[in-house]
């Protein structure tokens, strides 16, 4: 349609069939007997306003899809089709590993490609928007969602958030999907690291750090926007002003569509926000909140809002001009299924080469945390393989649960491929929780092992690992431990884990330990008592091969953590960017006890953001810059050598971090400017150049301007955040 027809069409509309149109509505509603007994009830909503709604979600499946829409593109007066959104975040049925975990591959490229399946396979399922993906910044591992993030940093969280908007949006055919980023903003500062709790942020920092991501999925065109759960500094994200319609709308200039999050518009009024969902109402949409998410808020009381005055019938156009905007730009009007069919979805779901890039992903993020000469295995060794996730094919986390596991390969299955079946021993040895509370309320239904016989499941496991050269150990939390409403606040290893790696310790034999978790947990223990360490995280469909490839060597871990792993609970929030204090650790004028530090603990975390190793070594050296002087016009170029000191070939990341020495605020002790990713084959080394324009010193200065300051600049390079090797220029005016 033109834009013309599309005012036509909205002119058509009477304010009853408007306000519908802003209503978003899940699978159940569509159930046979909603409407006596379902949902339906429950949120007191009527027959006619389902019949007219504008958007429904979580409808999996092509089939069920083109039915929905049939019946209601007839119900429709107008013939308007429903938007169909989704919660595929990670993967609809060929799944990526977690974002945590892929965001440690430092790799936009493939994640894009990544992107790209997840929009292929939802689309041919009929999906045309998905609530992917999720762009909170979070240095607070308590907080169980950040298995959805990109890790603690702002700069390769936003360089991976526009890759990720281009592999799912791609030109917007019917092969890709609108993308609904979320949750704007700060949701990962929640207080405490508990799930929906409030945020109270300096603007500076919000801007500085936590809004960039989303800002370069702004950038990179992103159509939607979810507001969080939370407030911000005091103010509910779902009815604040001055974020969603200053600083999102005429600052960053998104005029797409705001969908809110789960029955959040209600939520206003236990927030305290809204006296009741009249006001709720009122307040959301003068925010430009398009669509109302599973509740009866808009539906129920919008009308009676503009009826006495208090939101402007041209308030209810403008958010349902943008929702009939992005139905036309997806091409809806022309094909409400947009070619989704069983036929589209046999062939464009659980292709060979959409694993095959999973793969990639899954081996590139994989992150070798120790290895004391244990790794890669040999292949004529007994290997004794043991814990949870040895023989299970539950690799995927808790947010891709429309694939069908059962296709998924086991570890068990994937190394008695690369070892042969004598040399691998299983057992299963130990759950992953102390008791099924540790899962709460929803999660023991996710966890449909039968009880077994723990003592004698222990047994087994000793025996195996007696009768073998060396022990693999798969460890960490249940999947249902981390995702939404997961915070916890002890993240340490169960002891039903722990007692079985201190006797396989007690036995003097290798032990590798794969860590399968959807967070940062506390390894100090595990690390101890192992000769190798593996962070896997949730691997995806193709994660039993990764790691089965890692272990045997095939592949060669070039993994790097972006995020902090702490040493103790007491330490969170840990990140590496965090400013010095007038009394650091290191350099400061006072000796001793009064400098800023625990008396019980290192400042720094056990594994820091950057870091991972590789089975070769690298040194890099020689950090050389071609000016000690620069300015707004001429950039520099920074100059470092990197070796391959090992002897196999390896791929790592080269990193380089900034710190202004001195400016109106006090700036981080170091902050990624850029990174490279190089291959090395052993003895190999090469020279790395990377460019440093001005706007990569940028920063809200003490009048809130966006500038770089003049004066000395530190540029650190390294293969981690901690351990790098420095130069300093001097940025003039
Ligand atoms: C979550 C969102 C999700 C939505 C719809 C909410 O509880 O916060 O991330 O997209 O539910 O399922």
């Amino acid at each position: 349609m033109n834009k013309d027809q599309l005012t036509d069409l909205l002119h058509q509309m009477t304010l009853t069939e408007k306000i519908d149109q802003l209503v978003m509505l899940d699978n159940s509603f569509f159930q046979k007997d909603a409407a006596i007994t379902g949902p339906q009830v429950k949120l007191g909503i009527s027959e006619d306003v389902i019949r007219n709604i504008g958007s429904a979600y979580n409808v999996i499946g092509a089939d069920k899809v083109r039915k929905l829409q049939d019946e209601h593109m007839k119900n429709s007066r107008l013939h308007i089709p429903l938007l169909f959104c989704g919660d595929v975040i990670y993967g609809l049925k060929t799944v990526m590993p977690i974002p945590l975990g892929y965001s440690c591959s430092w790799d936009p490229e493939t994640i894009e490609k990544g992107m790209s399946i997840v929009a292929d396979e939802a689309s041919a399922s009929g999906i045309h928007t998905v609530f992917s993906p999720m762009l909170d910044l979070s240095r607070d591992p308590r907080w169980g969602r950040v298995m959805e993030g990109l890790g603690e940093d702002p700069y390769l969280a936003s360089q991976i958030a526009a890759s990720e908007i281009k592999g799912l949006q791609g030109n917007l055919d019917s092969h890709h999907v609108a993308s609904c980023i979320k949750h704007f903003a700060a949701y990962g500062a929640a207080e405490g690291g508990r799930d929906y709790n409030s945020v109270d942020m300096s603007e500076r920092k919000l801007r500085q750090e936590y809004l960039k991501p989303y800002q370069s999925a702004v950038q990179a065109g992103a159509k939607m926007v979810m507001p969080s759960f939370n407030t911000i500094n005091g103010i509910p994200s779902t009815a604040n002003k001055w974020l969603l319609k200053k600083v999102l709308e005429e600052e960053w200039g998104f005029h797409g569509v705001k969908v809110s999050d789960y029955a959040a518009i209600q939520e206003l009024v236990y927030h305290g926000y809204a006296e009741d969902a009249y006001d709720a109402a009122e307040k959301a949409i003068h925010c430009g909140v398009n669509f109302d998410m599973k509740t009866s808020v808009y539906a129920n009381y919008l009308q009676k809002d503009v009826e006495d005055g208090r939101v402007k019938e041209e308030e209810i156009d403008e958010a349902v001009m943008q929702i009939l905007n992005i139905k036309n730009e997806l091409g809806l009007f022309e094909d409400p299924y947009r070619q989704a069919s069983v036929k589209e979805e046999t062939a464009r779901q659980y292709t060979e080469e959409s694993r095959r890039t999973v793969k990639k992903l899954a081996d590139e993020s994989v992150v070798l945390l120790e290895n004391h000469d244990v790794l890669p295995l040999n292949k004529n060794q007994k290997i004794a393989l043991i814990g949870p996730m040895a023989d299970s094919k539950g690799t995927l986390g808790m947010w891709a649960f429309n694939t069908d596991a059962s296709r998924n390969r086991t570890l068990r299955e994937e190394l008695t491929e690369r070892v042969g079946q004598e040399n691998v021993k299983y057992a299963w040895g130990c759950d992953f929780v102390d008791s099924m509370d540790a899962l709460g309320d929803i999660g023991k239904f996710f966890h449909p092992e039968a009880p077994r016989n723990l003592i004698e499941e222990k047994q087994k496991a000793l025996e195996a690992a007696d009768a073998s050269d060396v022990i693999v150990f798969t460890m960490g939390e249940h999947a249902m431990q981390s995702g939404e409403a997961s915070s916890r606040t002890d993240l340490s290893l169960p002891s039903c884990q722990m007692s079985l790696l201190h006797e396989f310790k007690k036995m003097r034999k290798p032990v590798v330990v794969l860590i399968y978790s959807g967070r940062p947990l506390l390894l100090q223990e595990a690390a101890d008592n192992s000769d190798a360490l593996l962070q896997v995280y949730w691997p995806g469909s193709e994660g039993a091969s990764a790691v089965a490839d890692v272990l045997t060597g095939k592949i060669n871990p070039s993994g790097k953590l972006t995020m902090s792993m702490p040493r103790s609970m007491g330490q969170i929030p840990v990140y590496y960017s965090q400013l010095k204090t007038g009394r650091p650790l290191q350099g400061s004028g006072h000796t001793g006890k009064f400098v800023s530090k625990y008396l019980d603990c290192p400042n720094s975390p056990l594994y820091c953001f950057g870091y991972g190793l590789s089975y070769t070594d690298f040194t890099i050296s020689q950090l050389s810059l071609d000016n000690p002087y620069m300015n707004k016009t001429e950039p520099l170029h920074a100059v470092i050598h990197i070796k391959n000191i090992g002897n196999c070939k390896g791929d790592t990341i080269v990193q380089l971090y900034i710190h202004d020495e001195a400016g109106t605020i006090a700036r981080p002790v170091k902050e990624l400017i850029d990174f490279k990713s190089i291959t090395l084959e052993a003895g190999e080394e090469k020279d790395i150049t990377f460019g440093i324009s001005e706007e990569k010193l940028r920063y809200y200065d003490a009048n809130m301007d966006y500038i770089t300051e003049p004066g000395k600049f530190m540029l650190y390079a390294g293969l981690n955040s901690e351990e790098c090797i420095e130069t300093e220029f001097t940025y003039q005016l």
